[in-house]
């Protein structure tokens, strides 16, 4: 068997190089447009930062795992296709904020059909709108000669930083398929591979519209519960509850359970504000405003709790941090990434540089130049913001420190050490509760939690 994976992103490297690993006879191209991505994935130097990928990337590459920029040839030579692409917000017209822009999905869709010679199973591994296997099918069924195309839909759940974890033992596959002999067939197929590795009760089969619907879902509910308990955190700094003991009472009761009950400086990443974006425009698009409605809370809430993060800095720095300087450690939207997309440290940043703070950053991952360009924009300067090379630098002389990212490092750092290089009294704001408040207190610090 042959297949391909057009997008060599975050999903589509890793996703491809699990099944590449754990099916040594099925070969695997990997393609995308982006030459420099594809180099890169063929270098020592992977484009994608993630604990164990170097390793599976490694065992497969040359074998049956080929990462290439010669997208019609692998259409051509296989049988699966999976659609890996970005799916970002739409930034114009009908939908701009809010619906996902879906013309990668449709630029493959089309080259599909204008490539294939033989009969293919397109796999939607990209998150997209329900109903969009429609889309696809519309477009092959009208360009394409003739030949017979089964579209699939299979989400992808892992998460960054735990992607190879999660790719190896997934809590379930979910794949969706027309209910037809020739759905019912492809279907059988796609779980073939799966099953090389994954319990076979562990995949879900379902039909298209659930499936995708189910993906903008769960990531709806995941992101629901973070904000939560954020919005929690705010009711607890105000009574003296300590959120983290909250979460802890009531995750506790089997019916909520624990995961995903951490309060933060509020969640980020590529996916979670723009799926639940997408999900509230379809409701409005299918008439459901107080759905609609709803669903759009969980972002607000989301915004809001990074900017009460660096409202609260300002805040207790006796309401001024003008030409103070400022350490925001970690810049990565989680730790164990290098991915910046959405990151609560872009939004405390803007705030704290709006008013006119000295911001010096830290990351362990992501360079200097990404920082900017996410803080500043493209062609922004602003001499306020410096990158650090490590964290005892960026707390050199600083009136404050926030972690922002929940790097282990950060848990092993000598606060003694910062606490003596910076300027008195000195502040710590800890973002993600990573750190022993009283201790911190003792070495001297005003320490604060997020609800805490
Ligand atoms: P990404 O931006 O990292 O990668 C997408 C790649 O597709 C890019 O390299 C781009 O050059 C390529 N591409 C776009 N159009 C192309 C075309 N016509 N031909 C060839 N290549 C093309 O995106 P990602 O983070 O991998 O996400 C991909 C999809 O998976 C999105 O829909 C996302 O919502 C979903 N998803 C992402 C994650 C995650 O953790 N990042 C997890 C689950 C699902
Ligand atoms: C998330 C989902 O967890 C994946 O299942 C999904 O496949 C993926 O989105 C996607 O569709 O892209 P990811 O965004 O990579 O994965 O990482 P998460 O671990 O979910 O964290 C997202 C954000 O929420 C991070 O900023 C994290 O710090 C924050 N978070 C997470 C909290 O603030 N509190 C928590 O309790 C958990």
């Amino acid at each position: 068997m042959k297949i391909c994976c057009i997008g060599a992103g975050y999903v589509g490297g890793p996703t491809m190089a699990m099944i590449a690993l754990k099916a040594p006879d099925i070969e695997v191209r990997v393609v995308d447009m982006n030459a420099t991505r594809i180099a890169a994935w063929n270098s020592d130097q992977l484009p994608v930062y993630e604990p164990g990928l170097d390793e599976v990337v490694r065992q497969a590459r040359g074998r049956n795992l080929f990462f290439t920029t010669e997208v019609h040839e692998a259409i051509r030579a296989s049988d699966i296709i999976f659609v890996a692409v970005n799916t970002p917000t739409k930034t114009y017209g009908v939908g701009s904020g809010r619906a996902a822009d879906l013309r990668f999905i449709e630029s493959v869709a089309r080259t599909i059909a204008e490539v294939a010679t033989t009969p293919k199973i397109i796999v939607e591994k990209s998150t997209i709108p329900v109903k969009t296997a429609e889309t696809i099918k519309d477009i092959l069924s009208a360009n394409a000669k003739g030949l017979k195309f089964e579209v699939l839909s299979n989400p992808e759940f892992l998460a960054e930083g735990t992607a190879i974890a999660d790719l190896e033992k997934p809590d379930r596959v979910l794949i969706g398929g027309e209910r037809t002999p020739g759905g019912a067939a492809a279907v059988e197929k796609l779980v073939g591979v799966y099953a090389r590795w994954i319990p076979r009760d562990r995949i879900i089969t379902t039909n298209l519209w659930s499936s995708e619907l189910s993906k903008l879902v769960a990531n709806a509910f995941l992101a629901q519960r973070i904000s939560s308990i954020n919005s929690i955190s705010a009711l607890c700094e105000a009574t003296g509850a300590d959120v983290d003991e909250v979460a802890h009472a009531i995750g506790k009761d089997s019916r909520i359970g624990p995961k995903f009950l951490k309060a933060s400086v509020g969640f980020g990443g590529s996916c979670f504000q723009k799926d639940i974006l997408n999900l509230v425009y379809l409701c409005e698009h299918f008439g459901l405003p107080e759905v609609a409605a709803y669903w759009e809370n969980v972002v607000k809430m989301n915004d809001w709790q990074k900017h009460r993060f660096a409202a609260r800095i300002v805040r207790t720095l006796f309401n001024t941090v003008a030409e103070k300087k400022i350490a925001v450690l970690g810049f990565a939207f989680k730790k164990d990434t290098n991915d910046t997309r959405e990151s609560a440290a872009i939004s405390v940043c803007r705030d704290l540089l709006a008013e006119h703070a000295k911001v010096s950053v830290y990351d362990p991952k992501v360079p200097a130049d990404e920082i900017k360009r996410d803080v500043l924009g493209a062609n922004g300067t602003d001499a306020r913001l410096s990158i650090a090379a490590s964290a005892y630098e960026a707390v050199e002389g600083a009136h404050a420190v926030a972690i922002v990212t929940e790097w282990d490092e950060f848990k092993t750092l000598d606060f003694q050490r910062i606490y003596n290089s910076m300027t008195k009294p000195a502040f710590l704001f800890d973002g993600r509760n990573i750190l022993d408040l009283a201790k911190l207190t003792e070495v001297g610090f005003r320490a604060y939690g997020i609800g805490k």
